[in-house]
Formats: structure tokens, C-alpha cells, sequence
């Protein structure tokens, strides 16, 4: 198979969708490879690494998407892309489709096989390739977390470790998923005094048992959490309910009940953010300040350390990538369930239930589809 990899063109994505380390597996299966010239250069890979890797350099994304068979790919494809996709060609990359009606239109009007990363699932009920971008997430939470706590940033002017005689910072994290696991753990590694709320007592127990005294677990009322919000110097928003708006748990006049200068990292911006006051912010422009609380909020938080989070990724992708380029994508498919639950449109139909209840579009069943 002939895989295809173009340089993102989405504003402020770094990423790319094949590392060299992929490309050269790729190669080392008998397939070759083809990468957009500078593809790699966000995350700091050079031409010159995916020529060692065995790949071709091509001038153009035209030439990419004209000659390969499959598109491995990090984020959706912006409209110029999916003019250039066709019947029979594989795209392999994050898609999102349930809020977005235009790109599900030109995917299904280019006639490709699209899977989609982020419904991949896995033998636990998890979704392996958005674990490791929540995983990037979650870690970076304390760290931008601890730079907006600094007073020259806004923030209450507290050092997140304390000194001997001097109290650490008090870090509140709500949800305690992969996210708040991550976040958790990095903010107990700075040396904060660090609580995780959930309403799960199940998960409760879990990161009780593994994590044993490193960090607090407090169950997520209403009640514990506005306590908690109260005298926290840094809250982290990393509460999940699958295919829902992320519910808000802290309203704007709990606000005026944190400490001046407390900081709020809102992971969960992606679903609409948990925090009342939450709006949507970039990497250029990363915080605001409501009623004298600093606001962290980038939507892509991955994005800003984007090297870590490719390889992250293409250690993710590269079994699913593999098998869809040595077996092919239907026998890839009808061999493991998780990756056919990826699979969201195919020669035209759209194949993945939740996106067609959310775009009320009539959808082929997955099974079916491998037989088309
Ligand atoms: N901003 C970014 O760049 C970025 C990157 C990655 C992930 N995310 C987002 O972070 C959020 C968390 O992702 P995750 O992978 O950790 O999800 P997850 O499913 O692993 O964890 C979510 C946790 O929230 C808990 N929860 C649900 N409702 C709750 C409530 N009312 N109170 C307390 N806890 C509650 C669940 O029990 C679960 O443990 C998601 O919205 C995800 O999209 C954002």
C-alpha cells in the first residue's frame, strides 16, 4: 500500500499524522510511504528523518492525496482536503463529525473510506487513540496551571511546591478520569497539596488504591465541590459525560467565593467547559480574567507541546495504521471490532450510529459496509 502523509493545514496545528519511527515500520511491512515536504517540521522532524525512514518527500499535498492509497492524517480534513480525497482511498485521522454537517457532506460526497480516530474503542470500554491527546492534556493542566499562578501572570502569586515554612498551593481536580489522573499526578509531583473530586465512587476506590497517599479523593456533591472550589489556588475542569455538553459545576457566583488570583484550567472547554464562566481561548491568547480569577482555556492544549504529542499519537495509531495497510481496510476491520467502530463513512454512506443520530442522517450499519 502507498500511505500518504500531508502537512496539517488547520490554523495553529503543529502535529503530524506519521512520525518517522511509523513511516520506517510502514517501509519495514513492504509499504511505501509518501510525506508532504515540511510535514513534520511543528513537531521537529525534518525531510531528511523521513528519507532515512525509507519515505518519499513530495512538493505538494496535491501529489500526496493523488497518489496514496491511505491518508494518516491528525486532524480533520479542511475542506480544500476532501476535494482531493476519492472513492477507494482510505483516510485514517481525527474526524468529529457529529458537530459538523459540512465536512460529513464532502466526506461522503468524495466517496472515501473514513475512520475515525477518536470512536476507535478497546477491549475496556476506552478509546485508545484519545487517551494519549487527553493524557498530553492532563499532564500540561498544572503546568500552565502553575505559570498563570505566578502574579506577574495574573494569578494569586503562589508557588505550586511552597518552601520549607511556606504552605504548597491547594490544586482542586474535577473529574478524575484520564485527564484528572494525568493532571493529579504532575500536580502532586510539583509538590501541591491536590484533591480529585468524581462522581464516580468506583473510580474513587481505583485511584485510591494505585495512588494511595499522593493525592486526595473526595466524591463530586455539590456541596464538597464548592468547599473545595473555595479555598483551592487552582481548579482543573476534567469532568466527561460521553456525548454530552460537559455539565457546569461551578457558577459564576462561586466565583466571588475563591480565593483573588486563584486560577481555573478548564480542560473540558472541548464539551463547552465545566466552569460557568468558560469561553474557548487559544494558545496565543491563553487566558482571561472573570472577577478577579484567572481563566485557562485552550481547546487544543495538546497543540502547545506538539512533539510530545505525535509520537504520543503515532504510538497509538501505529498497530490500527499497520493492519489497515497489510490487510487492508475491510479485513482489517471485520478482524477487530474496535477498529470497525471507526470506521464512520464508507463509499458514500455515513456508517457510525451516534453521528447520524446527532446530523439526523440516515446511517449504514458497519458490518454491512465492509461488504460494499
Ligand atoms: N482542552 C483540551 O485540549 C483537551 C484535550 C484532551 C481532552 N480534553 C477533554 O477533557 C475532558 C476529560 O477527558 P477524559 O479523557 O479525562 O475523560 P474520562 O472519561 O477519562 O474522565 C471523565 C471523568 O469525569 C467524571 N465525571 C463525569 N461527570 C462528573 C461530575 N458531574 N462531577 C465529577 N466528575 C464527573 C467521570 O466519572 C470520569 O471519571 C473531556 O471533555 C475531553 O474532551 C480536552
Amino acid at each position: 500500500m502507498l500511505i500518504g502523509c500531508p502537512k496539517e493545514i488547520k490554523p495553529q496545528e503543529f502535529r503530524v499524522g506519521l512520525t518517522p519511527n511509523a513511516a520506517y515500520e510502514a517501509v519495514a511491512h513492504g509499504h511505501s510511504v509518501i510525506v508532504e515536504t515540511q510535514a513534520g517540521d511543528g513537531a521537529g522532524f525534518t525531510d531528511a528523518d523521513y528519507i532515512v525512514a525509507g519515505a518519499t518527500i513530495a512538493d505538494t499535498a496535491a501529489e500526496v492525496f493523488a497518489q496514496a492509497d491511505m491518508i494518516v492524517k491528525v486532524k480533520e480534513p479542511q475542506a480544500a482536503e476532501c476535494a482531493m480525497l476519492r472513492q477507494g482511498q482510505v483516510l485514517f485521522t481525527y474526524l468529529h463529525l457529529a458537530p459538523d454537517p459540512e465536512q460529513t457532506r464532502d466526506l461522503l460526497a468524495s466517496g472515501a473510506t473514513c475512520i475515525a480516530y477518536e470512536t476507535v474503542t478497546d477491549d475496556r470500554g476506552g478509546l485508545p487513540l484519545l487517551a494519549p491527546m487527553s493524557e498530553v492534556a492532563g499532564r500540561l493542566a498544572p503546568q500552565v496551571g502553575a505559570y498563570a499562578l505566578q502574579k506577574a501572570n495574573g494569578g494569586r502569586g503562589v508557588l505550586m511546591g511552597g518552601v520549607p515554612g511556606v504552605g504548597p498551593a491547594n490544586v482542586v481536580v474535577i473529574g478524575g478520569g484520564v485527564v484528572g489522573t494525568h493532571a493529579a499526578r504532575i500536580a502532586a509531583g510539583m509538590g501541591a497539596d491536590v484533591t480529585i473530586l468524581d462522581r464516580s465512587l468506583a473510580r474513587l476506590r481505583y485511584l485510591d488504591d494505585v495512588f494511595g497517599g499522593r493525592f486526595k479523593t473526595s466524591y463530586a456533591s455539590a456541596g464538597n465541590t464548592s468547599e473545595l472550589v473555595m479555598t483551592a489556588d487552582m481548579v482543573i475542569g476534567a469532568v466527561l459525560i460521553p456525548g454530552a455538553a460537559a455539565p457546569k459545576l461551578v457558577s459564576r457566583a462561586q466565583l466571588s467565593t475563591m480565593k483573588p488570583g486563584a486560577v481555573i484550567v478548564d480542560v473540558a472547554i472541548d464539551q463547552g467547559g465545566c466552569f460557568e464562566t468558560s469561553h474557548a481561548t487559544t494558545h496565543q491568547n491563553p487566558t482571561y480574567e472573570v472577577d478577579g480569577i484567572v481563566h485557562y482555556c485552550v481547546a487544543n492544549m495538546p497543540g502547545a507541546v506538539s512533539r510530545t504529542s505525535t509520537i504520543a499519537l503515532g504510538n497509538a495509531t501505529m498497530p490500527f495504521m499497520l493492519a489497515l495497510a497489510d490487510k487492508g481496510w475491510a479485513q482489517a476491520c471485520e478482524d477487530d471490532p474496535h477498529l470497525l467502530a471507526g470506521l464512520n463513512v464508507h463509499a458514500g454512506r455515513l456508517t457510525n450510529h451516534a453521528v447520524g443520530v446527532a446530523l439526523t442522517m440516515d446511517v449504514l450499519s458497519p458490518k454491512l459496509a465492509l461488504k460494499i
